[in-house]
């Protein structure tokens, strides 16, 4: 007899920068030059203050488990941030510290929505939000966002996607990956507005907030009580590989997510907390990093377009140009793959950002060093010559 595999499991897609990795990992072991610009995560090791304390807990604490919220004095201070960095009251009750940002999706998702509920959010977008939807048995519904909306989600759009069925549920992320752009002040009220008078709940994704170009992004609290935010010590902080993130839950969920916390992960990884919570006081050496993504920012601005690929949505914040180079391709997957053939920069196509037109678009991750970024825009520069 056949044993089963479940449908979800046949059906999930692979998340295809993992694939570009491969790709250029393969390349880099047969001694060829490979430039990282693929990866959505920061070139740098976590800040010294997060080491130290790690180091020393490694020797002097036990580092079980934790309350699965996590430890009051992390969920504190990060209760405290919001009051210093945005200006904003959130009791430290509402916040519970997560295995990363993909775990407080998980829990969020589980908490506001139910199987069958139809939950919205921009295509070009983050591939993991979708995926993880489906794999809940939740159906996204993919907001066609342009270049005139800057990527981002508009009261118009819903209107359309509300024709086709009602929606409960909206993702927001600003700025955004894959584009980079952000949501006006303005824009993002209407938006909650919005919600709120629909019944959508709205989720935040802000963990690019602390990597921004011109101005400071808008945490969603200021504009609604009902929203979840949900952000992490991966970007700014640059901590991928610590998984730990933190979400701010409405009332209303709070108990269900604390629940959900405790059966599906026991407690955020405990070292990292330690870690995360000295990270918290590290912003001059992080704000260095931020320095670092400006100089590779405004490097690829100008480069670039010397390359041919001139049609870049305005990156507001994140580390992450997204190319519309529908003039040299319209398969951005071969597109991508001969670029790392031939001059060893790596790439991610559109295809895993917006499975519909993402074959007309690509996103080059600028989060490395910035020599390593002079050299792939050089090769780019030379190659399209
Ligand atoms: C928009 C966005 N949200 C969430 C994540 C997941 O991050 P974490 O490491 O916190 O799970 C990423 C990772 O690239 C991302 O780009």
């Amino acid at each position: 007899m056949t044993i089963k595999v479940s449908r979800r499991a046949t059906e999930i897609p692979p998340f295809f920068v993992m694939e570009v990795m491969r790709a250029a990992d393969a390349r880099a072991v047969s001694g060829e030059a490979v430039y990282h610009m693929e990866v959505g995560q920061p070139g740098t090791r976590a800040p010294q203050g997060a080491l130290l304390a790690a180091e020393e807990a490694l020797r002097a604490q036990r580092l079980g488990y934790t309350d699965a919220q996590g430890v009051p004095e992390i969920r504190a201070a990060i209760a405290k941030r919001y009051q210093d960095y945005y200006g904003l009251a959130v009791a430290p009750a509402r916040v519970v510290a997560t295995t990363g940002s993909s775990a407080a999706f998980v829990l969020a998702f589980l908490a506001a929505f139910d199987a069958g509920d139809r939950v919205a959010l921009a295509a070009p977008g983050y591939p993991c939000y979708s995926n993880i939807l489906s794999a809940l048995g939740i159906e996204p519904v993919a907001l066609l966002t342009t270049a005139e909306d800057r990527f981002q989600p508009s009261p118009a759009l819903l209107d359309r996607a509300l024709e086709a069925g009602p929606i409960d549920g909206l993702i927001v992320a600003s700025p955004s990956n894959p584009t980079g752009t952000m949501l006006g002040s303005d824009a993002f009220r209407d938006l909650a507005a919005y919600c709120r008078d629909k019944g959508i709940r709205l989720i935040s994704d802000e963990i690019y907030h602390g990597i921004t170009y011109d101005r400071k992004a808008d945490c969603a609290l200021k504009f609604t009580a009902d929203a979840i935010v949900i952000n992490s010590f991966s970007k700014y902080f640059s901590m991928t590989g610590w998984r730990l993130g933190w979400m701010v839950v409405p009332e209303d969920l709070s108990r269900a997510i604390e629940c959900l916390s405790q059966n599906l992960y026991i407690s955020p990884p405990t070292l990292s907390q330690v870690a995360g919570l000295a990270a918290l006081q590290c912003e001059a050496e992080l704000d260095q990093n931020v320095a670092v993504y400006a100089r590779n920012r405004a490097l690829l601005l100008e480069s670039l377009p010397r390359a041919g690929i001139d049609r870049l949505a305005p990156a507001d914040g994140a580390f992450y140009l997204y190319a519309d180079i529908s003039r040299l391709t319209n398969d951005s997957d071969a597109f991508c793959r001969a670029m790392l053939a031939e001059t060893g920069v790596a790439a991610t196509p559109g295809i895993d950002f917006d499975p519909a037109r993402g074959n007309r678009f690509m996103r080059f991750s600028f989060a490395g060093p910035t020599a390593e970024i002079e050299s792939a825009a050089q090769a780019l520069v030379d190659w399209r010559r």
